[in-house]
């Protein structure tokens, strides 16, 4: 899939909750997520028809409706960057997911981990899961409701950027990017700074979910800037492509 489609999926999406019983084209998901599981040795699995992890009204709070296919986000507790690797890969197939006109939720508490049948290897973990379908034609008024609870403040490129000098327009495009990336309660955790001509992605508190909001906002970085690419971990730098 080209750039073009991805920035434009950066810029369509927002979670859906409401989801059509209809089945979709899986191919597309499976062959990228193979891929992904190949290069970055994970254990990512697209679960059709499992409905139950979002059965449980005490589990989900009642906030989702019609959620039949998940994708797992799995991968080994041994690898030192799983929680920011799931995000950066997981967002990957929601921006695919989006561009096929397929709607998403990122879940990383108000589900099931029981009831979802996804398989588990010695040393794996079920980190989140992605809700993934066609969202219903119309916005019913509580998906409307649960969406401005959570989704009532949206921070500023000042908020989100600390810099040492004045930085390059991609770096600019890079923030815009990742201003627009889903993350747990749309808390926004991550921190892009420009120092010594480099920029560098980090998050205040190194809690599980926050690593997974690292990678995610990372990857809507490196398309926002299209010129490089982070390395893995916390405060860790961007790499310009030598062509650039
Ligand atoms: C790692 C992660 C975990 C999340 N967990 C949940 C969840 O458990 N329940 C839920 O309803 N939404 C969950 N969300 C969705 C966020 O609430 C949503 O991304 C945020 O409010 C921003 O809204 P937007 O995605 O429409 O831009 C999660 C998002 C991320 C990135």
């Amino acid at each position: 899939m080209e750039n073009k489609q991805l920035l434009r999926a950066i810029k369509m999406r927002h979670s859906r909750r409401s989801f059509q019983d209809k089945m979709i084209p899986a191919d597309m998901l499976v062959s990228a997520i193979d891929q992904i599981n190949e290069t970055a040795g994970l254990h990512i699995q697209l679960l059709l028809n499992n409905p139950e992890a979002f059965d449980s009204l005490k589990k989900s709070y009642g906030m989702f409706r019609g959620v039949r296919h998940l994708i797992a986000l799995v991968g080994s507790s041994d690898d030192p960057y799983l929680y920011e690797k799931l995000g950066y890969y997981g967002e990957m197939l929601v921006l695919r997911a989006t561009a096929s006109n397929l709607a998403t939720c990122w879940v990383g508490g108000t589900y099931s981990k029981n009831d979802c049948r996804c398989q588990l290897l010695p040393h794996e973990e079920l980190v989140a899961v992605i809700a993934v379908g066609y969202g219903e034609e119309t916005i019913s008024m509580k998906e409307k409701v649960i969406t401005s609870v959570i989704h009532r403040r949206h921070k500023t490129y000042a908020q989100c950027t600390k810099l040492e000098g004045t930085p390059p327009e991609w770096f600019k495009y890079g923030v815009e990017a990742a201003l627009l990336a889903p993350s747990a309660l749309n808390a926004q955790p991550v921190i892009f700074t420009w120092k010594a001509s480099t920029a560098y992605a980090s998050i205040p508190e190194k809690r599980k979910i926050e690593q997974v909001d690292l990678g995610i906002a990372k990857y809507h970085f490196e398309l926002g800037a299209g010129c490089g690419e982070f390395g893995w971990g916390n405060h860790a730098g961007f790499t310009v492509n030598d062509n650039v």
